[in-house]
């Protein structure tokens, strides 16, 4: 079955589809996205994504495509076209095609709104995360506002290349103070050793995950404290556990910190229980 891409109103054969070469995105970096995990068919924590896209857009002063009804739609159909069950949807807005300037156009251009969607692997999700996976940590290089999800991702890409080139699955930045932000597409966090679950506080320049979000919710509901509050890396490297949070990892355990255990080496009980608490209510109100 060839994989069906949602542009500007139609569905196409990935392979074949395409932006113009004068597309802000392209370009510019001009454009922002927003990913779903995929549950059943259906979108998780449909509400936190729709909220995060529709702030990306206004920072950037670009209109929202279409309703979010509308958009509902168009994503919900990708996910069908593509018989996706488990996976990810991934929508990508930029502010259109226009003679290249650094400046918006000054005609209206429409925005380019891409939607693809893509099945993961559900079972070595669960096999990794019954593993836990490595992090390494590097200098925190990105712009002052990381709350924005922008298409520019070059600080990212390079973090999780080294990453992927050490063996681990993703990258922590840290910051000049020494402490850890987040991931390269994901967030950071801990049980620390008075078994306070930790993640940075949304007013620093971090993505503010939804999965993030979601957790700190679930976490309190099963009665864990949570405290929006930093950490450094040498706090995850004696806490009792740690692990990152995002669409595609949903929660994942870390074992390792630039190749040093954490705590025994093994996911930890907290980390454990809060995935299969997440997944279950993600599952249970996904769209
Ligand atoms: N990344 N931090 C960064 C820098 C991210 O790129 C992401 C998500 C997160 C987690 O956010 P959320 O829980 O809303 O997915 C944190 C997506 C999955 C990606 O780039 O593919």
């Amino acid at each position: 079955m060839s994989r069906l891409a949602y542009v500007n109103g139609r569905f196409l054969r990935q392979a074949e589809a395409g932006v113009s070469i004068e597309d802000r995105g392209y370009q510019l970096g001009d454009g922002i996205y927003e990913v779903w995990a995929v549950m059943g068919g259906k979108l998780a924590d449909a509400e936190g994504h729709f909220a995060r896209l529709e702030r990306s857009l206004s920072e950037l002063r670009i209109a929202m495509p279409m309703t979010r009804a509308a958009l509902t739609i168009a994503l919900r159909e990708t996910v069908r076209r593509n018989r996706v069950r488990h996976g990810i949807v991934y929508l990508q807005v930029t502010r259109g095609v226009a003679r290249r300037d650094h400046a918006f156009p000054t005609a209206e251009s429409a925005p380019t709104v891409v939607i693809t969607a893509r099945a993961t692997n559900a079972a070595a999700s669960e096999a990794r995360a019954a593993k836990g996976v490595g992090v390494i940590t590097t200098p925190e290089t990105r712009w002052a506002r990381c709350d924005i999800k922008t298409i520019d991702l070059l600080p990212n890409v390079l973090a999780k290349q080294a990453a992927r080139e050490q063996g681990a699955f993703e990258a922590w930045f840290v910051d000049a103070e020494g402490l850890v932000t987040e991931g390269a597409s994901s967030n950071a966090w801990i049980v620390d050793a008075d078994g306070i679950l930790r993640t940075r506080d949304a007013e620093a320049n971090i993505l503010r995950g939804v999965t993030r979000l979601s957790l700190v919710d679930v976490a309190r509901e099963a009665g864990y404290r949570v405290e929006e509050r930093p950490f450094t890396v040498q706090e995850a490297l004696a806490a009792r556990e740690a692990f990152l949070t995002g669409a595609g990892a949903l929660v994942m355990p870390i074992v390792s910190i630039d190749g040093q255990p954490v705590a025994n080496g093994h996911p930890g009980e907290v980390a454990r229980t809060l995935r299969a608490a997440y997944i279950r209510r993600a599952v249970e109100t996904a769209i």
